[in-house]
């Protein structure tokens, strides 16, 4: 039985109680149940989870930036420290990682993790192409019996996410017809910043920019606060998505919980005027979904940066919800931000006497702390909410958005297969090219 099996039977079956010195802790936070932690990325968001994580052994340090390493050297004193997180993933004890990178690196962390037999908590979005979240769901469904995955969106864990469901599925507004999300975030740029200065010394640049194509350095990418650095890169088509992975990815959950749906058939969407540097601001996408076996076939949409869905009465300013859903039934509609709902029944045949709330003890369970509901799925079941597979076909189809964006016209998709079947354009952009050296499944 190697390490990871034993924390896992352990924590399944309460062995490790039996081999404790007498006086230690016992259950999940026995020494000995505790994950060998990687922390990759360990400034920015990575510090909103290392409090959560601190009762965890992190054993190892990643980040391009030496300055941030000695930071987060000084919390984690026992830890290994690397600049380049192929390396990190080399360390022999480790049993679980937590990649807070630049998202052009997190599908590459994600898939080399898994492959090494890691648990994987991955910041959103979980991939910048297509082909990037395919792969990285393969890797996970592959080894889904022995990994637990998150993907970061960690406002799942909002209350609001369940009943939402609830209202969805119980059918308070009747049978589910379509469904959108919507953000407000604006963050306009006019190309990637033009090269000024020498990266300072403290600073792997070449480790940054990684495995997609170079661009020449300039302190704007890197003068933001903690947390929200991303803010500085992430709409540049190399380094992210825009909104698409950024607030898209936490919006587009809100949807994506009470839907059950897979990878949709078609794609189409417009927007902002394509810049080859930047992706749009404004952007709509629209697409198909088939019928599951509680709902009808469903469209589902994302708007963005000003381009909003139609309000569904004169009384209702959706543009006062910076972030929404909005679920459309045929006996009426559910309003949602993150943290609260409206219902609006509509018409004379919406009396609410076809919808029975179901009682307290069948309401679906609060999630609890997001991170250690990953933590505990290491040690335990290995189940979780946001998993490479739930999170990861919700990023495919928005990214599928932004190919079909491109394209400028409506793409046939086979999620089974991964291809569109209409636009040969279209299958090429579904993936990115690499710097040489650098490989997405190592
Ligand atoms: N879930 C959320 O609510 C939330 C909030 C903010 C950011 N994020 C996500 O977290 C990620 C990081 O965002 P941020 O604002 O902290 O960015 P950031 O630019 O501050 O980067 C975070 C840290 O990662 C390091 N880093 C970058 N590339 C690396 C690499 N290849 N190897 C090792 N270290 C590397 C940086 O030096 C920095 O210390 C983004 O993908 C973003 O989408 C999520």
């Amino acid at each position: 039985m190697n390490r990871r099996q034993f924390l896992k039977s352990t924590a399944t079956t309460g062995a490790g109680l039996l081999i404790l010195p007498s006086g230690a802790l016992a259950g999940p936070d026995a020494p000995s149940n505790k994950l060998n932690v990687a922390l990759i990325g360990v400034w920015g968001r990575s510090r909103a989870h290392q409090g959560a994580i601190s009762s965890e052994n992190v054993v190892a340090l990643c980040d391009v930036d030496e300055k941030y390493l000695a930071g987060a050297a000084k919390r984690f004193r026992n830890a290994r420290t690397y600049v380049d997180w192929r390396k990190c993933l080399d360390q022999k004890d480790l049993d679980a990682v937590i990649c807070c990178t630049a998202d052009h690196t997190h599908a590459f962390v994600a898939n080399w993790a898994m492959n090494r037999g890691l648990h994987v908590f991955c910041e959103k979005p979980l991939g910048n192409s297509v082909e990037e979240t395919r792969v990285v769901r393969a890797t996970y469904l592959k080894n889904k019996d022995k990994l637990a995955t998150q993907v970061g969106t960690q406002r799942h864990a909002i209350m609001n996410f369940n009943r939402v469901r609830e209202l969805v599925k119980d059918g308070a507004i009747g049978e589910l017809k379509q469904v959108c999300a919507w953000g407000d975030r604006q963050i306009r740029r006019s190309g990637y910043l033009p090269a000024k200065g020498e990266p300072p010394k403290h600073l792997h640049y070449d480790l940054w920019i990684g495995p997609v194509p170079f661009h020449p350095y300039n302190p704007g990418y890197f003068s933001g606060s903690p947390g929200l650095n991303c803010l500085n890169w992430n709409m540049y088509w190399d380094f992210g998505s825009g909104q698409v992975g950024d607030m898209g990815s936490h919006t587009m959950d809100l949807a994506w919980n009470a839907i059950d749906a897979g990878l949709p058939t078609s794609a189409e969407a417009k927007g902002d005027k394509f810049d080859p540097e930047v992706t749009p601001v404004e952007l709509e996408a629209h697409f198909e979904h088939p019928a599951n076996d509680w709902r009808p076939a469903i469209r589902v949409s994302w708007y963005q940066g000003g381009a909003m869905p139609k309000s569904p009465r004169g009384y209702v300013d959706l543009k006062k919800i910076g972030h929404g859903a909005m679920f459309e039934g045929s006996k009426g509609i559910l309003i949602s931000d993150f943290g609260s709902r409206i219902l609006l029944p509509s018409g004379d045949a919406a009396d609410m006497t076809y919808y029975k709330p179901r009682p307290k003890e069948k309401l679906i369970p609060p999630l609890g702390h997001f991170l250690k509901e990953w933590v505990n799925a290491c040690k335990g079941d290995l189940k979780t909410s946001c998993n490479f597979d739930y999170g990861g076909t919700l990023i495919e189809m928005m990214l599928l958005g932004l190919v079909a964006y491109r394209v400028g016209k409506k793409l046939d998709y086979d999620g089974a297969t991964g291809r569109v079947t209409n636009s040969a354009e279209g299958n090429d952009l579904l993936k990115r090219k690499y710097r040489p050296g650098w490989t997405l499944n190592g």
